[in-house]
């Protein structure tokens, strides 16, 4: 019901910023305020509603100064494209997008350089073999050193020894390759007696999370811990330990990235051990560097996020109430 009514407000919001940002009236006011458009990936997580909402939010408190196109690509790297390509004719002033996948962006982004468009790459990265000229600068948190320090309290977890199995997110994006980059190169350089039995993708959701858990937890005799990446493929799975009759937090220790609400209250509750948090609340830094962009400023190539790591020493009542999403 609570993912209805925010899908609900998603669209209410979207239809209504459609409404007041057709293509005549973009043209009129481009050089005055801020035309920013925004192709999402879609609504695979609870993490990624709220970084929609929060992007959202901010255009809507800002209509003086801001005007959004936002689109959802339902989680098809094409819909992006069009989206992208829908925001050149437009000529939008600055293009951000969270790239559902690594690679296939060479010709948009050839094209929004060509239409002298700046672009923002949110929350996600591009394939390092693209030429990095084709977009302006990223604003994301570092996947490489999650899954590190989520490698890094499963090793403590389980006593550096034992078996572990992976839930994937969507096969080639740049937040699955970097988090278990960093969790699989960590265990392998310091970790000889942890053996990473499976990895599998749950695509960043909770039933996937759920249902590739409760079919490792069927193929294999003995599990120690699973690192998923991401907090709602950690609450699928820990549905389904719960269901093979395990404690999960005890029976198998349960590492994730994001920090969204419903994992702070897992982690208190003692069913998850860690979330490596992966801040969605990016408009503020996605709007003020877009309006450094219009302004012809420079900015820094990768503008990095300030994460932390949640274990159930850290997490306390009053963190959830004070968390937003
Ligand atoms: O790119 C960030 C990831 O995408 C988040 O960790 C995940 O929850 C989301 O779907």
């Amino acid at each position: 019901m609570k993912r209805f009514i925010s899908m609900l407000l998603v669209s209410v919001l979207c239809l209504s910023l459609a409404a007041c940002g057709d293509t005549s009236s973009t043209k009129s006011t481009k050089n005055e305020k801020l035309v920013l458009g925004f192709a999402q990936i879609g609504q695979e997580s609870g993490w990624r509603d709220a970084e929609t909402a929060d992007i959202q939010w901010y255009a809507a408190r800002n209509t003086d100064t801001v005007e959004l196109h936002f689109a959802d690509a339902q989680q098809d790297p094409e819909n992006q494209i069009k989206a992208i390509r829908s925001f050149i004719d437009m000529g939008v002033d600055v293009i951000a997008f969270a790239p559902v996948i690594e690679t296939g962006w060479e010709e948009v982004l050839t094209e929004c350089k060509n239409a002298n468009i700046p672009v923002i790459l949110v929350d996600r990265g591009i394939d390092s073999g693209i030429d990095d000229s084709l977009y302006t600068t990223m604003i994301a948190s570092d996947h490489v050193w999650a899954g590190e320090q989520a490698a890094i309290v499963m090793k403590d977890l389980i006593g550096n020894n034992g078996v572990v199995v992976e839930l994937e997110g969507t096969i080639g994006a740049s937040a699955t390759i970097q988090r278990e980059k960093g969790f699989d190169d960590y265990i392998a350089a310091n970790c000889p007696n942890i053996q990473i039995a499976a990895r599998q993708s749950g695509d960043f959701t909770r039933d996937q999370g759920r249902d590739v858990m409760a079919s490792l937890l069927a193929s294999n005799d003995h599990i120690d811990g699973v690192f998923a990446h991401n907090d709602d493929m950690a609450l699928g799975a820990i549905e389904a330990i719960k269901e093979a009759g395990l404690k999960p937090g005890e029976d198998i220790k349960v590492v994730s990235v994001d920090g969204v609400k419903s994992a702070f209250e897992a982690v208190l509750n003692g069913e998850l051990n860690c979330t490596v948090e992966c801040t969605p609340l990016l408009a503020q830094q996605i709007f003020d560097t877009a309006f450094a962009l219009k302004d012809g400023q420079t900015v820094d190539k990768w503008i990095v996020s300030d994460d932390d790591i949640y274990t159930t020493d850290k997490v306390t009542q009053d963190i959830i109430d004070g968390r937003t999403y």
